[in-house]
């Protein structure tokens, strides 16, 4: 339904996500299974003028947008790119004055960047399905960003499903709900290290994936036997990683669906290592925290989730086995709503 004419108010929210297992592998076409969480941003918009000027309680200076705006990247304060990127996949007819409210901790690799596009692309009016709301709000952070980002971040928060996890292909950008089962906590601990991903070697790792692809061909159909083919030792390590973690995701996906959470730890755990040392997006403190997370009772896994890096940390543990990090629950993706 298209909103009304006239001073509308809308309500939009979008939730953050965190990714139980399948990391750098939704950008080579490959498997990931991420839960959209009860923590995210919410945009209040009311629907007026040519611009869209946002405050947000997180930030300074506010975001001050011109519907024609056509570089994000040259657009001052820092978060207001997003808001550009937006704007500029979404072109409203309209601008809009409001703001912008978060629970989730910024860049700490629980998708802050993908809930606010979200929550922004509906509250200036995006009407098409999840699956266009994530494509497009991922083209924003890529032009916001300049990281060549993959479309996890933005499909779990747009489509997520009460109660499951997301198993996405991101070769057809199929989604299917994985339930998860009851007793059990999905605890995200964070290491206390902010990441920026522009500044980081996350592109880098990108192209090592393509050179890799460009010898074996697609990674999502490689086996273990072509990767050992690779020559260059860093561009093996890297396709080694991306084949092995789009297995593991699969196997994890079973081991759920089984109630077989030994086995789901014990990948998570391997996915981890794999990040460390054939992707090599870990950091000390994020080590350490699974290592201290592992030897806790109840604990049956745990691993970076996102980019790396810095930022967060997964377990998945007994009902009320932890008590550090929070517990967080799967909920459905973004809406909107007028008030
Ligand atoms: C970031 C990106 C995602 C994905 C993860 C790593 O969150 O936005 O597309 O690549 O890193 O799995």
């Amino acid at each position: 339904m298209p909103f009304p004419e006239g001073h509308v108010r809308v309500r939009a929210h979008a939730p953050g996500r965190v990714n139980l297992i399948g990391d750098h592998t939704d950008y080579t076409g490959g498997l990931v299974l991420p839960i959209a969480i009860d923590r995210g941003t919410t945009v209040l918009l009311e629907r007026i003028g040519n611009r869209v000027v946002l405050e947000s309680a997180d930030e300074e200076e506010p975001a001050v947008v011109d519907l024609g705006v056509s570089d994000p990247t040259g657009v001052t304060p820092p978060w207001a790119r997003f808001v550009a990127g937006v704007v500029q996949e979404v072109r409203p007819s309209e601008g809009g004055v409001g703001r912008v409210r978060t629970d989730l901790p910024i860049g700490a690799g629980l998708a802050s960047s993908a809930a606010l596009e979200v929550a922004l692309a509906l509250a200036l009016g995006f009407e098409d399905s999840a699956l266009e709301l994530a494509l497009a709000c991922q083209r924003a952070e890529q032009a916001a960003s300049g990281v060549p980002c993959g479309v996890m971040d933005q499909l779990a928060s747009a489509a997520g499903v009460a109660g499951c996890a997301l198993l996405i292909d991101c070769s057809t950008l199929m989604v299917t709900p994985v339930p998860l089962p009851e007793d059990l906590d999905v605890v995200v601990v964070h290491s206390g290290r902010q990441r920026s991903l522009s500044g980081s070697a996350y592109a880098e790792r990108k192209e090592q994936c393509e050179a890799a692809a460009a010898i074996i061909g697609p990674l999502r159909e490689a086996e273990l036997d072509d990767v050992a083919t690779i020559d260059d030792p860093v561009l093996r390590r890297r396709a080694r990683h991306v084949v092995s973690e789009n297995a593991r995701v699969t196997a994890f996906a079973s081991a759920l669906a089984g109630d077989d959470l030994a086995a789901a730890g014990a990948l998570m755990v391997e996915s981890h290592l794999s990040l460390r040392d054939d992707f090599e997006v870990s950091t000390t403190a994020l080590d350490d925290l699974v290592d201290h997370l592992l030897r806790k009772p109840g604990v049956h896994g745990a691993r970076l989730t996102g980019a790396g890096f810095g930022g967060c940390v997964v377990a998945l543990a007994g009902a009320g086995a932890l008590s550090e990090g929070w517990v967080v629950k799967a909920v459905r993706g973004a809406s909107v709503e007028v008030i």
